[in-house]
């Protein structure tokens, strides 16, 4: 099971977050995602969602970050934060669970709102008996 994280390893992965939902790409659906992964050497990789005129195209911000950080040779996830201007948390959709889960199984997810909720959560919660490389 992975450890928790520090107090400064939060605060820099929700902010990181909540700044890369300013660059989302999203006229279709006007919901804006940021997301960012702390990389097991320390790196921190920011995606946002990114939307397209035949809509199926669409990247989510969990997979745009952590595509960034493997394209940068960074690996080894630590853990995934996510920030939505709503007045609810949003959490990972299901594909971007699975890719998540590929680099780091079962890490540590917060997901972080212009409201005052916030989930805490992890992969292993969020995608039991995941199907992974070991399994191939
Ligand atoms: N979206 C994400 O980027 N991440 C999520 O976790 C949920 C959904 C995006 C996809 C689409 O651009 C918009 O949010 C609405 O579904």
């Amino acid at each position: 099971m992975p450890s928790a994280l520090t107090a400064s390893q939060r605060r820099r992965l929700v902010a990181a977050a909540r700044r890369a939902a300013a660059t989302a790409y999203a006229p279709y659906s006007r919901f804006p995602v940021g997301a960012a992964v702390l990389m097991a050497d320390g790196r921190v990789f920011t995606g946002c969602n990114v939307e397209n005129a035949s809509f199926g195209l669409t990247n989510c911000a969990e997979r745009t970050a952590i595509f960034t950080a493997v394209a940068a040779g960074s690996r080894r996830l630590r853990a995934v934060a996510v920030y939505t201007p709503t007045p609810t948390p949003t959490l990972p959709c299901g594909a971007c669970r699975q890719v998540l889960q590929e680099f780091g199984p079962g890490v540590p997810v917060l997901s972080v709102c212009a409201g005052k909720g916030r989930v805490e959560t992890t992969l292993a919660a969020l995608l039991p008996h995941a199907f992974g490389p070991a399994d191939l």
